[in-house]
């Protein structure tokens, strides 16, 4: 039911692309090896990102081929985009984000989740006191996981706190909870959310079900810590 009415969120959008469900079910299985999960996050990376950047806004140039002289789209170069990977998981976005968006500067945000209250814990924060043009800065939020959407909105806030407008920011995530998504959309539903799956619902202790267990501990090879 969840699944139905964010699926007619149009700022919700599932990357159903073959490839994507393909590098998806690797990272499912209880049996891929930290390397072989790594590598079909990358790949998924590559496919997420091209969702969630369709629609950046590009400027004409004129380019000069060895042939000729012609006009060519570029990504507009006054506006900043940020990448802001949620640490630690986060990071395994960043490397190619940061390949795809050149230009790109990334500010990391650390917070872990306490596992009592399932709240976030800040401990890390390296955005500016203030973007010199929020108006024109569009932020890409990295995080494989939305859980609870804890994290996720805190992050939001943050951004929103520092005038970034509400449009220009933009959620990436591997899988989704139904309950993390739906409390995100109840304070921003502008914020365009893209992810590879939006899965059944959320277990007593935070994890996703079916999910793929805890990403950071599989990313970096720390299960069992
Ligand atoms: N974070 C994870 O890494 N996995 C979950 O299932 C939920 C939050």
């Amino acid at each position: 039911m969840a699944e139905s009415i964010l699926r007619n969120d149009p700022n919700t959008i599932v990357c159903e692309h073959p490839l994507c469900q393909e590098n998806l079910s690797i990272i499912r299985d209880k049996n891929t090896t930290a390397e072989v999960f790594r590598n079909a996050i990358r790949r998924l990376t590559y496919l997420l990102l091209y969702t969630a950047t369709e629609d950046l806004e590009t400027e004409e140039t004129t380019t000069i081929t060895p042939i000729a002289e012609c006009k060519t789209q570029i990504l507009r170069r006054d506006i900043k985009i940020i990448l802001a990977p949620i640490l630690r998981a986060g990071l395994i976005f960043s490397d190619i984000a940061s390949d795809i968006l050149p230009n790109a500067s990334i500010r990391h945000i650390g917070m872990y989740r306490d596992e009592k209250s399932l709240k976030p814990v800040w401990y890390y924060d390296k955005t500016p006191i203030m973007f010199d043009n929020p108006e024109k800065t569009v932020v890409f939020i990295l995080d494989p996981m939305i859980a609870t959407g804890n994290s996720g909105l805190d992050c939001i806030k943050l951004f929103v706190g520092k005038r970034i407008p509400v449009k220009n920011i933009r959620f990436v995530s591997l899988i989704s909870a139904p309950e993390g998504l739906e409390k995100i959309r109840s304070y921003y539903p502008e914020v365009k959310i893209t992810t590879a799956h939006i899965d059944e619902t959320l277990s007593k202790t935070g994890y996703i079900i079916p999910g793929l267990g805890d990403a950071g501990d599989r990313i970096f090879n720390t299960l069992g810590d």
